[in-house]
């Protein structure tokens, strides 16, 4: 593998994209390295953990910023040839380097739908039943498809500001961005791509603290006669994942602490936890 690079797309030229179509034939106008993206997300997440492919894409990704890191990788296209009697080369191997997609990440901007219920069980984004903590195992089975899809789908494109539940390591209030849809392609697995994927992405929220600053409108304070860009709440650096229980090691390793406040549910059938770290937004920018 060469060296990576990474590729950040913003969420304004994603407007176009159309998740019932194959990324083949999506719009010419929806950026290449967001399709490389939902193509690592889809080789991660729905053929090897069988999330469903419909549940895999969701409104958070038309206002998130995604990075998207791509490996050189040398493929041999011809053998090379020898001759059977003498040994000697014929034709030579011949090889290609390509450029591909590896792994991606995404940062979603506040505002966010209200913390998870300890023990609930999500499908597509929509609670569809709630159990003991203790039985998470189990849980899977009662969550299914048509449970979800019978509760209509809340857009969190049009969330208004809400105070919420006060967990370890969140107060309710302060707004927070989220990291999440973290996914690297089994083959380059251990090459701290994720690492590096996070790394940057949290380095480019540091050093852009007011890039989803949201205006009154969009944040629906209107109705309550909150007039200026100053009185919406500003980001003050705190980040949040809700991270596969497997994998919180390495959320650990990134700089997360499990907010225990928040308890465990299941999401796709998948036991997850909710993490927060905090950005230092006074930090001298990084060499
Ligand atoms: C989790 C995942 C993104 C890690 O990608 P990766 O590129 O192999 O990770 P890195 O090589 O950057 O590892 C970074 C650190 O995390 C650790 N780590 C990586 N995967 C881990 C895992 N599954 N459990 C515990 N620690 C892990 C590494 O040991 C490394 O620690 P170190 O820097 O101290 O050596 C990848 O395995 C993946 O895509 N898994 C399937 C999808 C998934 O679970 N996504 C997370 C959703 S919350």
């Amino acid at each position: 593998m060469g060296t990576p690079f990474i590729t950040l797309v913003e969420p304004g030229r994603i407007g176009d994209y159309r998740p019932n179509l194959p990324l083949s034939e999506q719009p010419d106008s929806v950026p290449k390295a967001f399709l490389d993206a939902m193509a690592v997300r889809h080789q991660v997440f729905v053929d090897e953990q069988k999330v469903p492919v419909e549940n895999e894409f969701d409104d958070d990704d038309y206002r998130s910023c995604h990075w998207v890191v791509y490996a050189s990788v040398n493929r041999t296209v011809e053998p090379e040839v020898r001759d059977p009697d003498t040994d000697q080369i014929i034709y030579p191997r011949r090889s290609e380097t390509s450029t591909v997609p590896v792994g991606t990440v995404r940062l979603v901007p506040y505002p966010h739908p209200p913390h998870p219920v300890s023990g609930g069980v999500y499908v597509n984004g929509q609670l569809v039943s709630s159990i003991s903590d203790d039985a998470h195992n189990v849980a899977a089975t009662t969550a299914t498809a048509a449970a979800a899809d019978a509760i209509p789908r809340r857009s969190s494109l049009a969330m208004p500001f809400t105070v919420e539940r006060a967990t370890e390591l969140h107060d309710g209030v302060e707004p927070y961005v989220k990291l999440g849809r973290l996914a690297v392609v089994r083959e380059f697995r251990g090459y701290k791509l994720s690492r590096l994927l996070v790394r940057t992405a949290l380095e480019w929220a540091r050093t852009h603290p007011t890039y989803f600053q949201p205006s009154v409108a969009a944040v629906g304070l209107e109705p309550l006669g909150v007039e200026k860009l100053g009185s919406v709440p500003k980001w003050l650096g705190l980040v949040c994942c809700h991270a596969q229980k497997d994998v919180v090691r390495a959320w650990e390793k990134f700089g997360f602490r499990v907010d225990s406040g928040m308890g465990t549910w299941m999401e796709e059938g998948i036991t997850h936890v909710g993490m927060f770290l905090r950005l230092d937004l006074n930090a001298s920018d990084e060499k």
